[in-house]
């Protein structure tokens, strides 16, 4: 983009304040935030001039030549990214949810009006995962890309492990701390990091994998006695996003609590960071670790994303464009631990191997092979269950 940058801001959260910040803090970039775009008056920490009501505001002012969308509802984000779009604007977006579930439509809608759509923001905050795996990971080495994809959940299990807060409390803390979402349900139930996990995805391995069809568990079941096993263990729990590659140009995805052990890197990912294990041929394992959650670290990424569009970046999707398609294949089997108090729960669970069973007077257990499909095919209900699942980290007929 030859042209001074003028951008319209929609949303004046935690990360909308951290970029208006983070910009004055880089005075060698010649761009200005010229209207933010917000539902309601309110007092705010800029004039009064800067707010907009209407998105048309932004989005029919020809003056504007960079969309930058960081609302919270997906649906109105979703609207107003095709609109930008279609305007002939770059847009800049962190809205996970909503990529997630358009993702086919937003390469699209790229496509056919010549304009570029960033996300970096949108998966593991200030860590700059999207473009590494588009930009440095573009050959077909690649194996798998593993990580802690969610702030809050993080911050939520290092504070009850390492410090025995409650959940309750940690959670609350994380809500004060801006790291959550408005619903932190998102957070703890898994879907921020299935959203996130949706992206890398493509990124990684140009599938384009429908956030419905993956199995997404969170933490929110954990209970002392969880915790216990897992101290008596010398695991901790963390929330792993995962995809992989397997036999036959076939991908596994999931995202499930997971006992890891100090020999893994994540182990050692405290509080909001995130961190992302890439594991390939040849070069074996690498690390990105960073901050993963609030106002000035998203906001770092977002302004990557609106540099690199001054220097008229572009994702080129080269595993979707370029390579042998992958199919997404379900009938990996993966070793669960699965805490019950009632055992009438255990007939939905078609295990077909137990390695080690407990049953005590309150919680009882048992950990064992089942298949990825057979849990997806009873995602909703595990959430509903008086159960808490997690993965030992063996997995069979991959
Ligand atoms: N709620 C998200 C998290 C924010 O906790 O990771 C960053 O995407």
């Amino acid at each position: 983009m030859n042209e001074k940058l003028k951008i319209g801001l929609f949303g004046y959260g935690v990360v909308g304040q951290g970029l208006y910040d983070v910009l004055q803090s880089t005075p060698a970039f010649d761009a200005t935030i010229d209207k933010i775009v917000v539902k309601e008056k309110k007092q705010r920490n800029l004039p009064d001039g800067m707010f907009f009501y209407s998105p048309d505001d932004i989005l029919e002012d020809p003056d504007i030549n960079v969309v930058v969308e960081l609302i919270d509802n997906s649906e109105d984000a979703y609207r107003i990214v095709k609109k930008a779009l279609k305007k002939g604007k770059s847009v800049v977006s962190a809205n996970k949810k909503m990529l997630a579930e358009h993702l086919e439509e937003m390469v699209q809608l790229q496509k056919e009006n010549n304009v570029s759509l960033l996300y970096e923001a949108s998966a593991c905050g200030s860590i700059p995962i999207i473009r590494s795996l588009e930009e440095y990971y573009d050959n077909d080495l690649l194996l798998s890309v593993t990580g802690i994809l969610n702030g809050s959940s993080n911050y939520i299990l290092s504070n009850v492990f390492d410090h025995n807060q409650s959940y309750e409390e940690a959670l609350k803390e994380a809500q004060n701390l801006g790291f959550a979402e408005s619903d932190p349900s998102f957070d703890v139930e898994g879907y921020d990091s299935l959203y996130k996990l949706i992206i890398i995805t493509l990124h990684s391995f140009g599938a384009i994998v429908k956030p419905e069809n993956v199995l997404t568990y969170g933490i929110s079941n954990i209970n002392e006695f969880d915790i216990n096993y897992a101290r008596e263990k010398r695991f901790k729990i963390k929330l792993v996003g995962q995809v992989e590659r397997l036999h036959d140009q076939n991908i596994s995805l999931f995202v499930l609590p997971r006992f890891v052990g100090k020999d893994k890197y994540i182990y050692s990912v405290e509080e909001e960071f995130n961190g992302v294990v890439v594991k390939g041929k040849a070069y074996d394992k690498q690390f990105m670790f960073g901050k993963g959650a609030g106002g000035h670290p998203t906001s770092s990424a977002v302004l990557s994303d609106i540099t690199a569009l001054a220097h008229n970046y572009k994702y080129e999707y080269k595993k979707l464009n370029y390579f042998k398609k992958f199919s997404y294949f379900k009938d990996g089997a993966v070793e669960i631990y699965l805490r019950y108090s009632d055992s009438a729960i255990l007939k939905h669970f078609a295990f077909e191997s137990i390695s080690e069973e407990y049953k005590g007077p309150e919680y009882s257990y048992k950990i064992g092979f089942i298949k990825l499909s057979d849990l997806i095919k009873i995602n909703r209900l595990l959430r509903e269950m008086d159960i808490f699942i997690a993965l030992t980290g063996k997995k069979l007929n991959y």
